[in-house]
C-alpha cells in the first residue's frame, strides 16, 4: 500500500460517510474528526466486539495462567477527575514542556533550554555544531570543541537551527551528531475550569487517558463487588491530548477514544499475566480482520521503557502497517506491565491505603490455614485506541479491483461491517418491491441488534451493488422475476461478486449462519 492509496481511503471515507473533518463548514479544526453514519456504526461495532471479548466473555472463555476463567468488571468514569489525579499520575509534571531526547545517551532536555555553538560567520562548512545546556558541564566542554573546529563562535538557541540541519547537531554528552529527537510537547492535557469563577483554583483537565479513572476507583470496585484478585477493570471512553502535530488522518487526533483494561494481580504472577494479555490482545485484532502480515507484536527494548516499567516484565505494542507508516508500523495498542506504580502514586497523593488483603496467601500456620498477605497489586495494562482500530480496519479492508463494476470495495469482517445486508428488487415493479419489502422487514426484525439491513429500490442493480461494496456490506439479496414463480432470490457475495440462488424462506437462516443469531 502506498500514500496514494491513503488518499483514496480518505476520499472513500468522506464520500461514503465514514469520517468527516470536524467543523468542516467552518474550515475544520486540526486534530478533530467526526464519524458519519457508516463510521459511527463501524466504530460501535469495533467497540462492541472489544466489549464482548473483554467484559462479556473475557478472552472467549480462555483460562488465565492461574487455570481459572479471566475475571473482568466494567466501569464508566468521568472525563473530568480531581486535578490531583493528574498530579499523582505524573501527567501534570511529565506532560509539561516540549522535550527532546538524546537517542545515544538517553538524556532528556527541555527544548527551550538547549543552545548551540555555531561559527561566528554562520558558515559551518558542513561540520557538526555543538549543543549544550547553559550552566552545566556540557557548556565548557562543547565550547572548547566548537572553538577548535571554528575559531570564533557564538551561541544560538537550538530552536533556531532548521530541522534539516539537526543531523549535524552534537548533543551535550553524545559522541556522534544527529542523536536528538524532534521536540515533543509533554503537557498534552487540555485545561478547563470547573465552576463559575474560572480562577486558577478551578482548573481541571480533560482526561488524557481513561486508565486513571480505573486506578482511582479500584478500591471501590473491590469493596462493592465480590471480585477477588486477580481481576481486571475495563472501560471505553474519550481521551483528549493537545497533540503538537496531529496527523495521518485519525491516527494522531486531539480527541480520541480508548479501550483500556487494568488487570490487577499479585506481583509474583505479573509476568505470566503480561504474557497472557499480550497474546490475547493480538488474537483479538486478528479476529476482527487484521490477520495478515500487516499486524505485528513488537516487544519494547529495555531502554524504551518508562522508568517504572523497567522493573517489570515488559511492554509490547500491537502494531499495524498503515499506508503512511509503511514499510514501518504504527501502534494500535500497548500492553504494559505497570508494576504497582499507579496505585502507589494514588496511595501517596490521596493518603488512602490501596493495599489488598489476601487470606489465602502467606505463611502456612500450624492449624493448616494461611496467615494472609497484604500487598499492593501489580497491573497489566492493555490499552487500545478505538479510532486507530477503525482506521486500521478501513485500511485493511480497502481493496481496488479494476475488473469489477465497482472498482473500490471494503472487505470488512461481517461482524464489523456497518450494514449487515441489503435487499433489492431487481426492478421497482411486477410484484418485486412488495416481496423485497417483506423480506427487508423480516431481516430487520431479526438482525437489527447487529446493525441495519438496507433496502434500496433506485438506480441500476450494478450501481446498487457498487454502493454496498463501498460500504463494506457483505451480502446483497435480490428479488427478481424468478422469485415470484420459484420463491428464490439471488445472494451476492461482496468479496467474490459471485451470486447463487437460495430459497426465499432460507434467507434469514443463511444470514444467521454468517452473522450470528441476531
Ligand atoms: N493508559 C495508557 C495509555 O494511554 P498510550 O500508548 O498513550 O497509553 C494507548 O495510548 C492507545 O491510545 C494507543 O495505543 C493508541 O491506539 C491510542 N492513542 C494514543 N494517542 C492517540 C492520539 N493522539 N490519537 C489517536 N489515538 C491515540
Amino acid at each position: 500500500m502506498t500514500n496514494k492509496s491513503m488518499d483514496k481511503i480518505m476520499a472513500l471515507a468522506k464520500r461514503r460517510g465514514f469520517v468527516y473533518q470536524a467543523s468542516e463548514i467552518y474550515g475544520g479544526i486540526n486534530g478533530f474528526w467526526d464519524y458519519g453514519p457508516l463510521g459511527a456504526l463501524l466504530k460501535k461495532n469495533l467497540r462492541d466486539a472489544w466489549w464482548r471479548d473483554v467484559v462479556q466473555n473475557p478472552c472467549r472463555g480462555a483460562l488465565g495462567p492461574n487455570g481459572e476463567p479471566v475475571r473482568m468488571l466494567p466501569l464508566d468514569t468521568c472525563i473530568i477527575q480531581h486535578p490531583k489525579v493528574w498530579e499523582a499520575s505524573g501527567h501534570i509534571a511529565g506532560f509539561n514542556d516540549p522535550m527532546v531526547d538524546c537517542r545515544e545517551t538517553k538524556a532528556r532536555y527541555r527544548y527551550d533550554h538547549l543552545f548551540v555553538y555555531v561559527p561566528e560567520s554562520g558558515d559551518t562548512q558542513g561540520k557538526p555544531v555543538f549543543c549544550f545546556m547553559p550552566d552545566s558541564p556540557s557548556e565548557a566542554k562543547q565550547k572548547k570543541k566548537a572553538e577548535k573546529a571554528f575559531g570564533a563562535i557564538r551561541s544560538v538557541p537550538l530552536s533556531s537551527i532548521p530541522k534539516e540541519e539537526w543531523p549535524r547537531v552534537l548533543a551535550p554528552e553524545a559522541e556522534k551528531p544527529g542523536s536528538l529527537t524532534e521536540p515533543r510537547a509533554f503537557n498534552l492535557m487540555f485545561k478547563t475550569y470547573v465552576g463559575a469563577t474560572a480562577s486558577e483554583d478551578d482548573v481541571a483537565y480533560l482526561r488524557p487517558e481513561t486508565a486513571q479513572g480505573i486506578f482511582v476507583q479500584f478500591k471501590n470496585v473491590l469493596d462493592t463487588t465480590r471480585v477477588k484478585l486477580p481481576f481486571g477493570i475495563a472501560q471505553t471512553g474519550k481521551a483528549f491530548r493537545n497533540e503538537v502535530t496531529p496527523r495521518n488522518f485519525t491516527f494522531r487526533s486531539r480527541e480520541f477514544e480508548q479501550m483500556e483494561i487494568e488487570f490487577f494481580c499479585h506481583p509474583s504472577e505479573a509476568a505470566d499475566w503480561y504474557r497472557f494479555w499480550r497474546d490475547a490482545r493480538v488474537e483479538f485484532w486478528k479476529r476482527v480482520g487484521l490477520a495478515g502480515e500487516n499486524l505485528v507484536l513488537r516487544e519494547h527494548d529495555r531502554d524504551e521503557l518508562a522508568h517504572y516499567a523497567r522493573e517489570g516484565a515488559g511492554t509490547s505494542d500491537v502494531e499495524y502497517r498503515f499506508p503512511f507508516t509503511a514499510p514501518g508500523f504504527g501502534e494500535l495498542e500497548g500492553i504494559a506491565h505497570r508494576t504497582s506504580f499507579d496505585l502507589a502514586q494514588h496511595q501517596k497523593h490521596a493518603r488512602v491505603n490501596l493495599e489488598v488483603f489476601d487470606a489465602e496467601r502467606g505463611e502456612l500456620l500450624p492449624n493448616g490455614a494461611r496467615k494472609g498477605e497484604k500487598y499492593l497489586p501489580h497491573v497489566i495494562e492493555p490499552s487500545a485506541g478505538l479510532d486507530r482500530g477503525v482506521l486500521a480496519l478501513l485500511c485493511e479492508a480497502y481493496t481496488e479491483d479494476a475488473s469489477r463494476p465497482s472498482p473500490e470495495l471494503l472487505r470488512l469482517h461481517p461482524e464489523l461491517a456497518p450494514i449487515k445486508a441489503a435487499v433489492f428488487p431487481l426492478v421497482n415493479k411486477d410484484g418485486m418491491p412488495e416481496i423485497s419489502e417483506r423480506l427487508h422487514a423480516e431481516l430487520t426484525r431479526r438482525f437489527c441488534r447487529l446493525g441495519p439491513i438496507e433496502h434500496d429500490v433506485k438506480q441500476s442493480i450494478g450501481k446498487r451493488y457498487a454502493r454496498m461494496d463501498e460500504a463494506g456490506c457483505p451480502y446483497c439479496f435480490t428479488v427478481d422475476g424468478e422469485t415470484v414463480t420459484s420463491q428464490t432470490v439471488t445472494v451476492r457475495d461482496r468479496d467474490t461478486g459471485a451470486q447463487e440462488r437460495i430459497a426465499l424462506d432460507r434467507v434469514s437462516d443463511f444470514l444467521a449462519e454468517r452473522l450470528g443469531p441476531g
